[in-house]
């Protein structure tokens, strides 16, 4: 039997245009443009919008709003809105905010986590303690986010054991589950095997995600690298916003248009409208004044011009 009939029937997409794709934009973008993003997201099905990131504004002045972006959004059933938290003062926020995950975020490199939080490894896992505590009294649930898990801009190559090392770190926090992003996008198919192998030692498979950064053209690929080993769950930034303020260079996330095609062209349920998918990048260019990043986006919106033309 082909790998391919053997990969997860349902895979979870996590959109994080909002948060991770608008953290990255130098352009003002208003509050209301904000607003209906995440709205047009959650209409389109996703079950996690990560809307917001309750850190420092001076670290990162985008997502300064994040409170009033919480407060206007006409919230669904049935969708989690998730947010950045790096301390007890974000998590004080993210909690009155009405957030129902929180994210705590760390790196496998420790150049990077002086660059991003402004601490060591272990001086994060310590000041996301009393956060992990916090959610876990207030009943959000808590998702841990491992950057430079394939390779980072300071320090180079990353081994998989110092990734599954902080893996191992976030779950005795208590984070239901655990993120393995490539900040910047260098990993490639067998890179990422290695890294979720070594990870699932340490935590299931099915608690684990990929959260991978377009930056060399493998994102793709490399989801369907993690898919084949049962990894059932994906980050990705409607129309391929974004980047990330400390990895110079790093483009944004994998675009959701192109993953999503690949995943209902695999025959895989996503519970999420690709078409609405397709009508929020187009929205969040125009406001960007810019085109789409995501060849899917585009593609199918030039199907859809010529088709109405006849
Ligand atoms: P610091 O400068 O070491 O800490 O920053 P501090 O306690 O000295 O605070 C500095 C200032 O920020 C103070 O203000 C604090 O009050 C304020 P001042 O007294 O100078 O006026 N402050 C806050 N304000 C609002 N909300 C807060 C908060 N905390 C402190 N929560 C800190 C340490 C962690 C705060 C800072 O480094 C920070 O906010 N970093 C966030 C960086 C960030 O958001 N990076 C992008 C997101 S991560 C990412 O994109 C990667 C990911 O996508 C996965 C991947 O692809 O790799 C998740
Ligand atoms: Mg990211």
């Amino acid at each position: 039997m082909s790998t391919l009939q053997q990969l997860p029937r349902h895979v979870d997409v996590v959109e994080v245009g909002p948060r991770d794709g608008l953290q990255n934009e130098a352009a003002a973008i208003t509050l209301e443009t904000k607003v209906e993003l995440v709205e047009r997201l959650a209409a389109a099905g996703f079950a996690n919008v990560e809307a917001a990131a309750f850190v420092s504004p001076k670290w990162v002045p985008q997502m300064a709003d994040s409170a009033e972006v919480m407060a206007r959004i006409a919230r669904r059933p049935g969708t989690t809105y998730s947010a950045l938290v790096p301390n007890v003062r974000g998590m004080e926020a993210a909690l009155a905010a009405g957030v129902g995950e929180v994210v705590v975020f760390s790196a496998a490199s420790e150049a990077f986590a002086q660059r991003n939080i402004n601490c060591s490894i272990a001086e994060s896992i310590a000041r996301f303690e009393p956060v992990a505590a916090m959610a876990r009294d207030a009943g959000v649930r808590l998702r841990g986010s491992i950057s430079c898990a394939l390779g980072c801009p300071y320090q180079g190559a990353v081994a998989p054991a110092a990734v599954a090392d902080v893996v191992r770190r976030m779950a005795d926090l208590g984070c239901d589950d655990v993120d393995i992003a490539d900040t910047i996008g260098v990993g490639t198919p067998g890179a990422v095997q290695a890294v979720f192998e070594a990870c699932a030692r340490v935590l299931p498979m099915q608690r684990l995600a990929g959260h991978f950064h377009d930056t060399y053209g493998q994102a793709l690929a490399n989801v369907l690298a993690a898919l084949e080993l049962g990894v059932a769950s994906f980050h990705a930034s409607v129309a391929g916003l974004g980047g990330c303020p400390y990895a110079k260079g790093a483009t944004g996330n994998v675009a959701t248009e192109d993953l999503l095609y690949m995943l209902h062209g695999l025959g895989l349920h996503t519970g999420v409208d690709l078409d609405a998918v397709v009508d929020a990048g187009t929205f969040i260019s125009a406001a960007l004044g810019r085109a789409s990043h995501s060849r899917a986006g585009r593609a199918l919106q030039l199907h859809r011009a010529e088709t109405a033309r006849g």
